[in-house]
Protein backbone atom coordinates (compact mmCIF):
# COMPACT_ATOMS: atom_id res chain seq x y z
CA UNK A 1 0.00 0.00 0.00
CA UNK A 2 1.29 3.67 -0.65
CA UNK A 3 -1.44 5.40 -0.14
CA UNK A 4 0.54 7.74 2.54
CA UNK A 5 0.96 11.28 1.98
CA UNK A 6 -1.49 13.67 0.00
CA UNK A 7 -2.77 14.41 -3.59
CA UNK A 8 -0.18 17.06 -5.17
CA UNK A 9 -1.41 20.65 -6.38
CA UNK A 10 -0.55 19.03 -9.32
CA UNK A 11 -2.52 16.05 -9.09
CA UNK A 12 -5.86 18.18 -7.64
CA UNK A 13 -5.60 20.45 -10.96
CA UNK A 14 -5.36 17.33 -13.09
CA UNK A 15 -8.72 16.05 -11.59
CA UNK A 16 -10.36 18.92 -11.21
CA UNK A 17 -9.87 19.68 -14.94
CA UNK A 18 -11.08 16.20 -15.76
CA UNK A 19 -13.85 16.35 -13.95
CA UNK A 20 -14.76 20.40 -15.40
CA UNK A 21 -15.06 18.55 -19.11
CA UNK A 22 -17.72 16.41 -18.38
CA UNK A 23 -20.74 16.54 -20.07
CA UNK A 24 -23.63 18.53 -18.07
CA UNK A 25 -27.00 19.48 -18.65
CA UNK A 26 -26.97 22.78 -20.20
CA UNK A 27 -23.60 23.05 -19.37
CA UNK A 28 -24.69 23.96 -15.58
CA UNK A 29 -21.33 21.69 -14.48
CA UNK A 30 -23.28 20.98 -11.01
CA UNK A 31 -20.32 19.69 -9.16
CA UNK A 32 -17.70 20.25 -6.83
CA UNK A 33 -14.14 18.46 -6.22
CA UNK A 34 -12.88 18.22 -2.82
CA UNK A 35 -9.10 16.50 -2.34
CA UNK A 36 -7.92 15.30 1.13
CA UNK A 37 -5.17 12.66 1.95
CA UNK A 38 -5.38 9.98 -1.12
CA UNK A 39 -9.43 10.44 -1.58
CA UNK A 40 -10.83 12.92 -4.40
CA UNK A 41 -14.51 13.41 -3.05
CA UNK A 42 -17.57 14.54 -5.57
CA UNK A 43 -20.29 16.95 -4.72
CA UNK A 44 -23.39 17.94 -6.06
CA UNK A 45 -24.31 21.45 -6.61
CA UNK A 46 -28.02 21.72 -5.10
CA UNK A 47 -27.77 25.22 -5.77
CA UNK A 48 -27.70 24.86 -9.55
CA UNK A 49 -31.48 24.07 -10.25
CA UNK A 50 -33.41 23.97 -13.44
CA UNK A 51 -37.02 23.76 -11.92
CA UNK A 52 -38.37 23.61 -16.02
CA UNK A 53 -36.43 21.33 -17.11
CA UNK A 54 -34.97 18.88 -14.79
CA UNK A 55 -37.39 19.65 -11.22
CA UNK A 56 -36.04 16.69 -9.80
CA UNK A 57 -32.39 16.89 -10.16
CA UNK A 58 -32.51 14.00 -12.43
CA UNK A 59 -30.36 15.27 -15.13
CA UNK A 60 -27.74 17.12 -12.65
CA UNK A 61 -27.12 13.90 -10.94
CA UNK A 62 -26.45 12.17 -14.31
CA UNK A 63 -24.20 14.70 -15.32
CA UNK A 64 -21.99 14.01 -11.59
CA UNK A 65 -22.27 10.21 -13.06
CA UNK A 66 -20.47 11.67 -16.57
CA UNK A 67 -17.96 13.77 -13.87
CA UNK A 68 -17.50 10.76 -11.92
CA UNK A 69 -16.06 8.47 -14.64
CA UNK A 70 -13.45 11.09 -15.92
CA UNK A 71 -12.67 11.68 -11.76
CA UNK A 72 -11.94 7.33 -11.85
CA UNK A 73 -9.84 7.95 -14.99
CA UNK A 74 -8.04 10.48 -13.76
CA UNK A 75 -6.83 9.20 -11.01
CA UNK A 76 -6.11 5.95 -12.90
CA UNK A 77 -3.86 8.46 -15.27
CA UNK A 78 -2.09 9.50 -12.18
CA UNK A 79 -0.69 6.05 -11.60
CA UNK A 80 -2.93 5.09 -9.28
CA UNK A 81 -5.81 1.96 -8.73
CA UNK A 82 -8.59 3.00 -6.92
CA UNK A 83 -11.34 2.10 -5.07
CA UNK A 84 -15.11 3.70 -4.96
CA UNK A 85 -18.29 4.55 -3.19
CA UNK A 86 -21.61 6.14 -3.45
CA UNK A 87 -23.38 8.08 -2.03
CA UNK A 88 -21.42 7.21 1.38
CA UNK A 89 -22.37 10.02 3.63
CA UNK A 90 -26.16 10.08 5.02
CA UNK A 91 -24.99 13.41 7.11
CA UNK A 92 -24.23 15.17 3.60
CA UNK A 93 -26.96 14.10 0.72
CA UNK A 94 -24.83 16.71 -1.68
CA UNK A 95 -21.68 13.60 -1.48
CA UNK A 96 -21.70 11.67 -4.89
CA UNK A 97 -18.79 9.41 -4.14
CA UNK A 98 -15.37 9.26 -2.78
CA UNK A 99 -12.57 7.91 -5.01
CA UNK A 100 -9.83 6.62 -2.84
CA UNK A 101 -6.45 5.52 -3.85
CA UNK A 102 -5.07 2.30 -3.32
CA UNK A 103 -2.46 0.84 -4.37
CA UNK A 104 0.40 2.32 -7.21
CA UNK A 105 -0.89 0.78 -10.42
CA UNK A 106 -0.27 1.78 -14.34
CA UNK A 107 -2.60 2.93 -16.54
CA UNK A 108 -3.66 0.27 -19.17
CA UNK A 109 -3.73 1.97 -22.93
CA UNK A 110 -7.75 2.01 -22.92
CA UNK A 111 -7.77 3.68 -19.86
CA UNK A 112 -5.07 6.07 -21.13
CA UNK A 113 -7.19 6.52 -25.10
CA UNK A 114 -9.95 6.92 -22.47
CA UNK A 115 -8.27 9.84 -20.35
CA UNK A 116 -7.33 11.39 -23.52
CA UNK A 117 -10.85 11.35 -25.05
CA UNK A 118 -11.86 13.58 -22.44
CA UNK A 119 -10.56 16.70 -23.76
CA UNK A 120 -11.24 15.35 -27.49
CA UNK A 121 -15.10 14.88 -26.46
CA UNK A 122 -17.97 17.69 -27.82
CA UNK A 123 -21.55 17.50 -27.67
CA UNK A 124 -21.82 17.75 -31.92
CA UNK A 125 -25.41 18.87 -32.56
CA UNK A 126 -24.97 18.60 -36.10
CA UNK A 127 -26.17 16.32 -38.70
CA UNK A 128 -23.36 13.94 -39.06
CA UNK A 129 -21.73 12.61 -42.07
CA UNK A 130 -23.31 9.19 -42.01
CA UNK A 131 -24.16 6.94 -39.19
CA UNK A 132 -21.46 4.51 -37.32
CA UNK A 133 -21.32 1.57 -38.34
CA UNK A 134 -22.42 -1.67 -37.37
CA UNK A 135 -19.32 -2.89 -36.16
CA UNK A 136 -18.87 0.35 -33.87
CA UNK A 137 -22.34 0.44 -32.48
CA UNK A 138 -22.08 -3.08 -31.38
CA UNK A 139 -18.88 -2.18 -29.65
CA UNK A 140 -20.31 1.39 -28.28
CA UNK A 141 -23.38 -1.04 -27.03
CA UNK A 142 -20.87 -2.67 -24.42
CA UNK A 143 -18.52 -0.69 -23.51
CA UNK A 144 -19.48 0.66 -20.17
CA UNK A 145 -18.71 -1.41 -17.25
CA UNK A 146 -21.46 0.33 -15.12
CA UNK A 147 -23.73 -1.68 -13.02
CA UNK A 148 -27.03 -1.85 -13.06
CA UNK A 149 -26.81 -0.36 -17.00
CA UNK A 150 -27.93 -1.09 -20.58
CA UNK A 151 -27.75 0.38 -23.51
CA UNK A 152 -30.87 -0.14 -26.25
CA UNK A 153 -29.77 0.28 -30.02
CA UNK A 154 -32.65 1.54 -32.13
CA UNK A 155 -33.55 -0.57 -34.81
CA UNK A 156 -34.57 0.79 -38.19
CA UNK A 157 -38.41 0.10 -37.32
CA UNK A 158 -38.30 1.81 -34.29
CA UNK A 159 -37.22 4.85 -35.83
CA UNK A 160 -40.61 6.16 -36.20
CA UNK A 161 -41.62 5.72 -33.24
CA UNK A 162 -38.88 7.74 -31.48
CA UNK A 163 -39.46 10.54 -34.19
CA UNK A 164 -42.87 10.97 -33.46
CA UNK A 165 -42.41 11.40 -29.44
CA UNK A 166 -39.41 13.96 -30.44
CA UNK A 167 -41.54 15.88 -32.64
CA UNK A 168 -44.55 15.93 -30.02
CA UNK A 169 -42.16 16.84 -27.26
CA UNK A 170 -40.55 19.55 -29.13
CA UNK A 171 -43.85 21.10 -29.74
CA UNK A 172 -44.92 20.72 -26.10
CA UNK A 173 -41.53 22.52 -25.17
CA UNK A 174 -42.25 25.62 -27.55
CA UNK A 175 -45.27 26.07 -26.30
CA UNK A 176 -43.91 26.18 -22.47
CA UNK A 177 -42.67 29.96 -21.77
CA UNK A 178 -41.41 29.52 -18.77
CA UNK A 179 -39.44 27.01 -19.78
CA UNK A 180 -37.96 28.79 -22.65
CA UNK A 181 -37.21 31.49 -20.70
CA UNK A 182 -34.80 29.30 -18.49
CA UNK A 183 -32.93 27.44 -21.64
CA UNK A 184 -32.32 31.22 -22.69
CA UNK A 185 -30.72 32.15 -19.51
CA UNK A 186 -28.57 29.48 -19.78
CA UNK A 187 -27.49 29.12 -23.40
CA UNK A 188 -26.50 32.84 -23.41
CA UNK A 189 -29.43 34.27 -25.24
CA UNK A 190 -29.89 36.23 -21.62
CA UNK A 191 -27.68 37.00 -19.00
CA UNK A 192 -26.92 34.47 -16.51
CA UNK A 193 -26.64 35.97 -13.10
CA UNK A 194 -22.88 35.69 -12.50
CA UNK A 195 -22.02 36.53 -15.96
CA UNK A 196 -20.91 33.29 -17.55
CA UNK A 197 -22.39 31.97 -20.88
CA UNK A 198 -21.96 28.48 -20.45
CA UNK A 199 -23.81 26.53 -23.43
CA UNK A 200 -23.74 27.58 -27.08
CA UNK A 201 -27.09 26.62 -28.69
CA UNK A 202 -26.95 26.82 -32.11
CA UNK A 203 -30.13 27.53 -33.94
CA UNK A 204 -31.54 24.77 -36.36
CA UNK A 205 -33.94 21.78 -36.74
CA UNK A 206 -34.57 18.69 -35.00
CA UNK A 207 -33.02 16.27 -33.94
CA UNK A 208 -29.76 18.46 -34.72
CA UNK A 209 -30.24 21.43 -32.26
CA UNK A 210 -30.54 19.07 -29.54
CA UNK A 211 -32.37 21.35 -27.14
CA UNK A 212 -35.77 23.12 -28.56
CA UNK A 213 -35.80 26.90 -28.19
CA UNK A 214 -38.08 29.14 -29.76
CA UNK A 215 -36.20 29.28 -32.96
CA UNK A 216 -35.95 25.22 -33.52
CA UNK A 217 -37.46 24.16 -36.67
CA UNK A 218 -39.96 21.34 -35.87
CA UNK A 219 -40.25 18.99 -38.77
CA UNK A 220 -43.02 16.35 -39.62
CA UNK A 221 -42.83 12.93 -38.73
CA UNK A 222 -41.42 11.48 -42.02
CA UNK A 223 -38.62 13.94 -41.92
CA UNK A 224 -37.51 13.97 -38.32
CA UNK A 225 -37.98 9.85 -38.93
CA UNK A 226 -35.22 10.13 -42.19
CA UNK A 227 -33.37 12.28 -40.59
CA UNK A 228 -32.67 9.99 -37.65
CA UNK A 229 -32.78 7.17 -40.14
CA UNK A 230 -28.91 8.49 -40.88
CA UNK A 231 -28.08 8.35 -37.48
CA UNK A 232 -26.91 5.35 -35.18
CA UNK A 233 -29.53 5.83 -31.68
CA UNK A 234 -28.91 4.52 -28.34
CA UNK A 235 -30.66 4.71 -25.31
CA UNK A 236 -29.69 4.58 -21.39
CA UNK A 237 -32.13 2.48 -19.83
CA UNK A 238 -31.42 1.93 -15.84
CA UNK A 239 -33.63 -0.58 -14.04
CA UNK A 240 -34.97 1.33 -11.43
CA UNK A 241 -35.27 5.43 -11.84
CA UNK A 242 -33.61 6.78 -7.94
CA UNK A 243 -30.49 8.79 -7.29
CA UNK A 244 -28.25 5.76 -7.89
CA UNK A 245 -29.82 5.00 -11.22
CA UNK A 246 -29.24 8.39 -12.33
CA UNK A 247 -25.73 7.88 -10.79
CA UNK A 248 -25.25 4.81 -13.04
CA UNK A 249 -26.79 6.74 -16.05
CA UNK A 250 -24.49 9.30 -15.86
CA UNK A 251 -21.55 6.82 -15.72
CA UNK A 252 -22.11 4.53 -18.51
CA UNK A 253 -23.21 8.16 -20.63
CA UNK A 254 -19.80 9.08 -20.32
CA UNK A 255 -17.91 6.08 -20.57
CA UNK A 256 -19.66 5.23 -23.86
CA UNK A 257 -19.07 8.42 -25.21
CA UNK A 258 -15.32 8.57 -24.99
CA UNK A 259 -15.86 5.33 -25.96
CA UNK A 260 -17.29 6.70 -29.24
CA UNK A 261 -14.57 9.72 -29.18
CA UNK A 262 -11.82 7.33 -29.41
CA UNK A 263 -13.47 5.66 -32.47
CA UNK A 264 -13.43 8.82 -34.15
CA UNK A 265 -16.85 9.67 -33.80
CA UNK A 266 -19.31 12.24 -32.89
CA UNK A 267 -21.77 12.29 -30.79
CA UNK A 268 -24.74 14.61 -28.45
CA UNK A 269 -26.91 13.31 -26.20
CA UNK A 270 -31.16 14.10 -26.14
CA UNK A 271 -32.63 14.34 -22.70
CA UNK A 272 -35.52 17.25 -23.13
CA UNK A 273 -38.00 14.88 -24.29
CA UNK A 274 -37.51 12.42 -21.83
CA UNK A 275 -38.38 15.10 -19.10
CA UNK A 276 -42.16 14.52 -20.18
CA UNK A 277 -43.64 11.95 -18.47
CA UNK A 278 -46.15 10.78 -21.96
CA UNK A 279 -42.83 10.54 -23.95
CA UNK A 280 -41.06 9.23 -21.50
CA UNK A 281 -43.61 6.06 -20.74
CA UNK A 282 -44.51 5.75 -24.31
CA UNK A 283 -40.91 5.30 -25.49
CA UNK A 284 -40.57 2.73 -22.80
CA UNK A 285 -43.88 1.19 -24.79
CA UNK A 286 -43.24 1.65 -28.13
CA UNK A 287 -39.92 0.01 -27.65
CA UNK A 288 -40.41 -2.45 -24.95
CA UNK A 289 -37.71 -0.96 -22.99
CA UNK A 290 -36.61 -3.38 -19.88
CA UNK A 291 -36.18 -0.01 -17.95
CA UNK A 292 -36.46 3.67 -17.70
CA UNK A 293 -34.68 5.10 -20.92
CA UNK A 294 -32.31 8.11 -19.48
CA UNK A 295 -30.70 9.98 -22.15
CA UNK A 296 -30.44 9.31 -26.01
CA UNK A 297 -27.63 9.04 -27.55
CA UNK A 298 -26.70 10.50 -31.01
CA UNK A 299 -24.01 8.96 -32.88
CA UNK A 300 -22.16 9.48 -36.24
CA UNK A 301 -19.06 10.16 -38.39
CA UNK A 302 -18.39 13.75 -38.09
CA UNK A 303 -19.04 16.37 -40.32
CA UNK A 304 -18.00 19.06 -38.40
CA UNK A 305 -15.29 20.66 -36.19
CA UNK A 306 -16.77 21.40 -32.43
CA UNK A 307 -15.45 24.01 -30.51
CA UNK A 308 -14.95 23.76 -26.90
CA UNK A 309 -17.44 24.94 -24.94
CA UNK A 310 -16.35 27.42 -22.01
CA UNK A 311 -16.13 26.06 -18.76
CA UNK A 312 -15.71 27.60 -15.18
CA UNK A 313 -12.65 28.31 -13.59
CA UNK A 314 -10.63 25.60 -11.77
CA UNK A 315 -11.05 27.66 -8.56
CA UNK A 316 -14.79 27.34 -8.68
CA UNK A 317 -14.86 23.53 -8.95
CA UNK A 318 -12.35 22.72 -6.13
CA UNK A 319 -13.20 23.16 -2.89
CA UNK A 320 -10.45 23.38 -0.41
CA UNK A 321 -10.31 21.63 2.62
CA UNK A 322 -12.48 22.94 6.08
CA UNK A 323 -14.67 24.76 4.02
CA UNK A 324 -18.06 25.21 5.47
CA UNK A 325 -20.43 22.43 3.97
C1 LIG B 1 -27.67 14.96 -18.30
C2 LIG B 1 -27.43 15.73 -19.56
C3 LIG B 1 -28.51 16.14 -20.33
C4 LIG B 1 -28.30 16.81 -21.54
N1 LIG B 1 -29.38 17.11 -22.33
C5 LIG B 1 -29.17 17.65 -23.53
C6 LIG B 1 -30.26 17.82 -24.44
O1 LIG B 1 -31.40 17.46 -24.16
N2 LIG B 1 -30.00 18.38 -25.64
C7 LIG B 1 -28.73 18.78 -25.99
O2 LIG B 1 -28.56 19.29 -27.08
N3 LIG B 1 -27.68 18.63 -25.15
C8 LIG B 1 -27.87 18.05 -23.96
N4 LIG B 1 -26.80 17.84 -23.13
C9 LIG B 1 -25.43 18.24 -23.54
C10 LIG B 1 -24.95 19.49 -22.79
O3 LIG B 1 -25.70 20.63 -23.19
C11 LIG B 1 -23.45 19.67 -23.04
O4 LIG B 1 -22.78 18.59 -22.45
C12 LIG B 1 -22.90 20.96 -22.47
O5 LIG B 1 -23.46 22.08 -23.11
C13 LIG B 1 -21.37 21.04 -22.62
O6 LIG B 1 -20.97 20.93 -23.96
P1 LIG B 1 -20.00 19.75 -24.41
O7 LIG B 1 -20.75 18.46 -24.26
O8 LIG B 1 -19.66 20.05 -25.86
O9 LIG B 1 -18.76 19.78 -23.55
C14 LIG B 1 -26.98 17.15 -21.94
C15 LIG B 1 -25.89 16.74 -21.14
C16 LIG B 1 -26.11 16.02 -19.98
C17 LIG B 1 -24.94 15.52 -19.18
Amino acid sequence: MQTEGEWTQGEIALMAAAVSRAPSVHNTQPWVLEARGRTAALYERFDIRLPRHDPAGRDRLISCGAALTNLRLAVRRLGWSARWGQFGNPLRPDEVARVTATDRGTPTPWDMALFHAISARRSHRGRFAGPASAQDVAALKHSSTTPGLSAHVVAATEVGAIASRLRYAASVLQGDRAYLRELAAWTAELPLPDGIPLANLPAGALPWTGLVNAATHIPDDDTLAARLGEESLLVLITVGDGRSDHLHAGMALQEIWLAATTRGLAASVLTQPLHLHEVRAGLIEAMELPGYPQAILRVGMPADVVPPTPRRPLGEVIRSKGHPS
